[in-house]
């Protein structure tokens, strides 16, 4: 796409995948962990990382959100436990696409706590360390990246690029693009 710095390419995404999903094969054989992703960003890493996966395992969603407009940091976040599965005495993995701040996951773990799991991993795509403001400890890391707002694979700015095969920076030339393509790529606040 014209006017964007990548900075993960799909050659390298496709590869790191390979990789973290024989780790997890690996360190879970003879488990059948419940992968818990965040909805929406992660949708993408999930559907590779899970074609990749050796081991039975199964998957359930859960919807959070930590930014309200567009790239603008807030630490509000929003939990709607909509899990369909009971992840009592499971073993969890939260695949996640990006850690910035930690409040999502730090949030999410609160609540998983409350639930009784067997064990609970993060498994993340991205992670900004830079961006920290509350400790988690992340336990499978695609790539660490600088603290830049990033798009594509899955990320997006005002619900636009989720759909570009690599991670770019967010450029001015991509913050306009999102802006014309119309009020539905707009979030209400
Ligand atoms: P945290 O609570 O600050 O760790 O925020 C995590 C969530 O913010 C991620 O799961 C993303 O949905 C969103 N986010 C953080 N950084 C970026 C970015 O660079 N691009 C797109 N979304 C981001
Ligand atoms: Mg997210």
């Amino acid at each position: 796409m014209d006017g964007c710095e990548i900075l993960v390419t799909a050659e390298q995404i496709e590869a790191r995948i390979e990789e973290l999903a024989r780790q997890i094969s690996r360190e879970y054989r003879g488990k059948n962990p419940l992968l818990i992703t965040l909805l929406k960003g992660a949708f993408v890493f999930l559907a590779d990382l899970v074609r990749r996966l050796s081991i039975p395992h199964e998957i359930d969603f859960i919807t959070l959100s930590s930014y309200r407009d567009g790239s603008n940091r807030s630490s509000i976040v929003e939990i709607s436990d909509n899990l369909k599965i009971d992840p009592r005495d499971r073993d969890v993995i939260i695949i996640d696409e990006i850690v910035d701040t930690g409040h999502t996951l730090s949030r999410l773990i609160r609540t998983l706590d409350n639930r009784n799991v067997r064990s609970v991993k993060i498994c993340t795509l991205l992670d900004k360390p830079s961006a920290r403001e509350i400790d988690v400890t992340v336990h499978y890391t695609g790539f660490t990246i600088p603290d830049v707002f990033v798009v594509g694979y899955g990320l997006d700015y005002r619900e636009q690029f989720r759909n570009l095969p690599y991670i770019c920076k967010l450029s001015r030339n991509l913050e306009r693009q999102a802006v014309s393509a119309g009020p539905d790529a707009i979030p209400l606040k």
